[in-house]
């Protein structure tokens, strides 16, 4: 039944062999409608970074909901959305190098909606002599440095990039890039809020000059989870890029939102299914979800859900210690326990699949296929 996929009515929570990547469907589909809301009623595009579900089917979801397309940070991300059906695609990293410029070509010719990112006159030269030899047009954008990143930096640097682009014949110019990844996980919404004005009025004066170049630029594409609602706020921002809104994750609860010391803005869609496997006297259990289950980059362990006081810790490459001396719930052998993730993006590269989980019952099984897709 795993390998077909075919779940729907057979297959149910309890079943499910652990750890497992599990996306609470209600939570999912309401961080959906709750973005795509906002960005309608702000005016502003919605183009969802796939770097946080690596899933077309995820990626597709969206869609259904008014996303314009899809970001990818890769170029075989953006193959996997494209041969799920995505049809215009951000590729928010430059694309540098011979294999990468000839893939990204390759990729244009069936997926006119491709968009790519670029920071240097030399890399547009590079790209516009592939697609010429290719006889295509590539829709491409400036990447403005506004976090000490990738880009160009914004001003005279960027406007001549700009005039640059537009002067090569199978380039065509679509606007700015300007993803400001350092004020995403500022805690407090008000710091959060001056964080990210202070780095993206680089973007949005560059826009403007642009505009008074006669360059017309009609889009400017940023914003995180962190900063949706700030981004979305701004003159001159024309698109929203958020990802790990759908899933939600501990490194995003802890900043703050709008009205509450909580960000509570989108639901914690995410948990890994985990089992009880030893019980090694009264104080602590053994689960099976160790170093491999979870991304390990934030200081702070998943926490297991509606079991407050039961403390995981890391015991090893497949296995977590729980402390559950002062837990408000006894932990049995054989118990299935939800914890909540630490970092979404890089734990849901780790598994080949999301089971899709209305209630108790499993209702679709969704191949992450972009998956390790690094390139
Ligand atoms: C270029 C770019 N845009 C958008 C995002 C989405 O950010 P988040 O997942 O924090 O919403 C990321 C995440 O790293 C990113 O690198």
């Amino acid at each position: 039944m795993l390998a077909s996929g075919d779940v729907r009515g057979n297959l149910l929570k309890e079943d499910l062999p652990t750890p497992a990547l599990c996306v609470d469907l209600d939570a999912l589909e309401g961080n959906i409608a709750t973005m795509a809301a906002y960005a309608r009623a702000q005016g502003r595009a919605l183009r969802p970074h796939g770097k946080s579900h690596k899933c077309s089917a995820i990626a597709r979801l969206t869609l259904a909901a008014g996303a314009v397309g899809a970001c990818s940070a890769k170029l075989s991300e953006a193959e996997a959305f494209a041969a799920g059906g995505v049809e215009s695609i951000l590729v928010t990293t430059p694309m540098v190098g011979r294999h990468r410029v000839e893939r990204a070509v390759r990729l244009a010719t069936r997926l006119p909606g491709l968009i790519l990112v670029v920071d240097h006159a030399q890399n547009a030269d590079d790209l516009n002599a592939a697609a010429a030899t290719a006889g295509v047009s590539l829709n491409v954008a400036i990447d403005l440095n506004v976090t000490n990143r990738t880009g160009v930096t914004p001003g005279p640097d960027a406007v001549a990039l700009a005039e640059h682009l537009t002067r090569l014949p199978h380039l065509s110019f679509q606007g700015i890039q300007a993803y400001a990844g350092h004020t995403a996980h500022v805690v407090g919404f008000a710091e959060r809020a001056a964080a990210s004005h202070q780095a993206m009025a680089p973007a949005i004066a560059t826009r403007r000059a642009l505009e008074a170049k006669g360059i017309p630029c009609p889009w400017l594409s940023g914003a995180s989870t962190g900063t949706y609602n700030i981004d979305g706020e701004m003159d001159g921002v024309t698109e929203l890029q958020p990802g790990s809104y759908l899933f939600m994750d501990l490194d995003y609860n802890r900043i703050g939102s709008r009205n509450s010391p909580l960000y509570d803005d989108f639901a914690n869609s995410l948990t890994v299914l985990s089992t009880v496997y030893s019980m090694p006297g009264r104080e602590q259990a053994i689960l099976d979800a160790g170093l491999k289950a979870f991304a390990t980059d934030t200081p702070y362990p998943p926490v297991v859900r509606g079991i407050p006081g039961a403390l995981y810790s890391f015991a090893g490459d497949e296995h977590a210690r729980l402390d559950v001396r002062r837990a408000s719930l006894p932990v049995s052998l054989g118990d299935r326990l939800e914890l909540v993730i630490p970092h979404c993006d890089p734990t849901v590269n780790l598994y080949d699949r999301f089971f899709a989980i209305r209630g108790e019952q499993v209702e679709a099984l969704w191949r992450i296929d972009a998956r390790g897709m690094s390139t």
